[in-house]
């Protein structure tokens, strides 16, 4: 998808394949007729209001060979009260134009933005970039209208150097979100941890350095936790490190991102049921959001230091997978009773989380970890859970996610539960019974961190939407977690202003 910025109103009228207006309320006239000459103005405002077209957010008309234009068809799409329109509008309804198009087979788009702000324009295109995606590399039959064709979108604006130069700082953000997406969508059989390393190390031809530690290298390190998992696959467990280094002192703490990379959750011995399992090649959500944010920070050479912690491992059952009842030692030399394999994203993170604190001495941690299935049941596919021991840093999370969209709720962390977590023979067992689940495994993790202020989303509820209504986010692999993290970056860690740390 080629996505080129064009000035002033001629394109609008010399476009052949489809045209897109993104019209406000109250304004259709107006524009139509700033537009077109009075003939096909006139023709086109009858047919919005014979269609119900208002400019209401939202709205939107198909009109085919209009008059006055080359365009085959031409989308009014509603934008709402002008004096309102924000990007987000802008994002929301390029994508709508694009989807809508793509639909009826077209190949190229113009979308004309009108008297918008020229810097709307690069927000259109990122719009248009997030709806253009579709994982088909598998796909080899597919021809004619089954397989979207559309190669190029253009976006007219009245300057459009203003919204090519804010392109490039959204476009890094666009290109992260589809490098964890692809990720997600990447079957098990395909990317395992091996493979997910080898996938990060290109990425530093964007200034990232990347390391990766083997079995060897962690057994070293005592990681008995995250061991314990890989050890039933015949695939090697990895953990991968992705450092960007942007901010003015090399040596200032870095915000540090960790993520659950199970390339596939059969549930081990403690395994799932056949209904859906397929849907366990998501578990590494965390672990693509984690690389998608680092991506997405090299890109626009944000102005931090970052690190990314990635555990990779398979959980599956085999004759050598650890069983309910095994004891394993973490590397923070914390002690635990697996009662079910199945929850293994915790023991995966224990050791991930105790390495970072220990290596990196970060300013503030965000896990990321498609963690429980409670949190579906209780926060629904829209939201992600926040938990958190520092309110600063759970403030501008939930700011973050306001500004992008990635929604978040704050769940507690009751200390009366933690209890729950003893066990007869260890230190603790990794599961606490049925209840609250989302928070048992929160209270888990926050076993392992230190002094330093962390937060943990659980995203099993939104990595992943088998039907999206979201025109931004085609069903399947959502990228969430990547623009919420760089908004977190942006506005809370970047430059002069205060760090997020409380203590
Ligand atoms: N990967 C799953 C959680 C999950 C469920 C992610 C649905 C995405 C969609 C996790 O490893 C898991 O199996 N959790 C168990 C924990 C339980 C055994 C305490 C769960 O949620 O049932
Ligand atoms: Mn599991
Ligand atoms: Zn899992």
């Amino acid at each position: 998808m080629r996505i080129e910025f064009v000035g002033g109103a001629k394109p609008l009228l010399e476009a052949t394949g489809a045209a897109a207006f993104l019209l406000g309320e109250g304004d259709v006239h107006a524009a139509l007729s700033a537009r077109l000459d009075a003939g096909a103005s006139e023709a086109i405002e009858r047919a919005a209001t014979a269609g119900g077209f208002t400019g209401a957010a939202g709205q939107s008309l198909e009109l085919f060979a209009p008059p006055g234009l080359l365009a085959n068809r031409l989308l009014l799409i509603g934008i709402g009260e002008l004096a309102k329109v924000d990007e987000r509008a802008v994002e929301l309804a390029a994508a709508r134009a694009f989807a809508q198009m793509k639909a009826s087979g077209g190949e190229t788009l113009l979308i004309d933005l009108g008297d918008l702000p020229s810097a709307h324009g690069a927000h259109a295109a990122l719009g248009v970039r997030l709806a253009a995606y579709r994982f088909d590399r598998y796909r080899t039959t597919e021809a004619g209208r089954g397989k979207p064709v559309a190669s190029a979108t253009h976006i007219a604006v009245s300057r459009p150097a203003t919204a090519a130069k804010a392109w490039k700082t959204l476009e890094a953000l666009a290109d992260g979100i589809i490098i964890a997406r692809d990720l997600v969508s990447e079957p098990a059989n395909i990317l395992y941890p091996e493979e997910f390393a080898r996938r990060v190390k290109e990425l530093a031809s964007l200034g990232l350095s990347v390391e990766v530690l083997g079995e060897k290298e962690m057994r070293k390190l005592g990681m008995g936790a995250l061991l314990g998992v890989g050890q039933g696959s015949v695939r090697e467990s990895q953990l991968v490190l992705i450092q960007w280094q942007g901010a003015a002192d090399a040596k200032a703490a870095p915000v540090a991102f960790v993520g659950k990379g199970v390339c596939f959750d059969s549930g081990g011995i403690s395994l799932k049921q056949a209904d859906g399992m397929e849907e366990m090649i998501t578990d590494m959500g965390g672990a693509a959001a984690v690389v998608g944010t680092m991506a997405a920070l090299a890109g626009r050479k944000a102005r931090v230091n970052a690190v990314g912690v990635l555990g990779l491992v398979e959980n599956m059952p085999d004759g050598a997978a650890q069983r309910p009842g095994d004891v394993v030692r973490t590397m923070s030399g914390q002690t635990v009773e697996v009662i079910n394999t199945d929850a293994e994203g915790r023991l995966v993170l224990s050791d991930a989380l105790w390495y970072c604190q220990q290596r990196f001495k970060p300013r503030l941690i965000v896990d990321l970890a498609t963690l429980t299935g409670a949190i579906i049941v209780a926060l629904g596919k829209n939201l992600a859970g926040l938990f958190s021991n520092d309110d600063t840093l759970a403030a501008n999370l939930l700011a973050a996610s306001a500004a992008s969209h990635d929604a978040l709720w704050r769940m507690p962390l009751p200390s009366e539960y933690d209890k729950l977590l003893d066990s007869r023979v260890a230190d603790m067992k990794n599961t606490g019974g049925r209840h609250g689940g989302s928070i048992i495994a929160a209270l888990f993790l926050q076993r392992f961190i230190g002094q330093v202020p962390w937060a943990h989303l659980d995203i099993a509820s939104t990595a992943w939407k088998p039907a999206s209504t979201v025109p931004t986010i085609p069903d399947g692999a959502s990228g969430f977690g990547v623009r919420l993290l760089d908004r977190l970056v942006a506005d809370h860690c970047e430059g002069r202003r205060p760090a997020p740390a409380s203590s």
